[in-house]
């Protein structure tokens, strides 16, 4: 029999795994927020690389650390050392890719701490199964919207270059898409706009949502 009592999302669909039974836990993400004080969500980033996502990411953990918050970056870059080295930049790689930080994304969820994601997650199908794993108003899009003429001219890691030499194949912004979100819950100009004024753009729309105690 399909387990349907899970604590969350939807655990029917059966993988590659037979004779497994879901384990409930007698701390539960609600019992941690209680102790916590503060709800848990996925702040999902997603935007052209170079568009300020890791930094805005990590500017908003690190106000978020500041007031006690249980909270934690997962950067595209880092990731791709460890959990998800064995994957490239093909469609079918970043769809997987983006699966996982989606999963790894909802444990972050049930242990009631705030996971900041910056990801590129350059497809709408990607970021939507990401978003479907979780409960309505657990999934936050934040949408880094640099234009990719910012991006291309900051350069920042020196990859358009490569990418525009054809030196880098499958590029986003270049010879890959970057479908922007057309609904994010945050859209943040990170191409005009200071890193403060960004910043104080996600902590006032976190204090809306309630998910942080709202300023003043
Ligand atoms: S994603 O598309 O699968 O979401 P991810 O965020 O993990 O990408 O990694 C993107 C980072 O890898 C970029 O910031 C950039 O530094 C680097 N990178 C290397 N090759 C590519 C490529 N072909 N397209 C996009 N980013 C790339």
């Amino acid at each position: 029999m399909a387990a349907t009592s899970a604590p969350y999302g939807d655990l029917t669909t059966q993988g590659a795994s037979t004779n497994i039974a879901w384990h409930h836990a007698s701390v539960d993400r609600a019992a941690r927020a209680q102790q916590r004080g503060h709800r848990s969500a996925i702040l999902w980033f997603t935007g052209l690389s170079g568009s300020g996502k890791s930094t805005l990411a990590n500017a908003v953990n690190a106000a978020l650390f500041e007031r006690g918050l249980a909270c934690y970056v997962l950067d595209g870059d880092n990731i791709r050392h460890g959990l998800c080295k064995d994957l490239g930049f093909s469609d079918a790689d970043r769809e997987e890719n983006i699966r996982r930080i989606g999963e790894v994304s909802k444990l972050f969820l049930d242990a009631g701490v705030v996971v900041l994601t910056a990801f590129v997650s350059p497809f709408k199908a990607d970021r939507d199964r990401a978003r479907a794993l979780v409960a309505n108003g657990d999934f936050i899009e934040i949408h880094c919207a640099a234009d990719l003429a910012v991006c291309e001219q900051r350069d920042t890691k020196g990859l358009y270059a490569k990418a525009r030499a054809g030196e880098i194949k499958e590029f986003t912004g270049i010879s890959s898409p970057y479908e922007a979100p057309e609904q994010p819950e945050l859209r943040v100009d990170t191409g005009r706009q200071s890193l403060e004024q960004s910043v104080e753009q996600v902590l006032t729309h976190l204090g809306a949502a309630g998910i942080i105690p709202q300023a003043g």
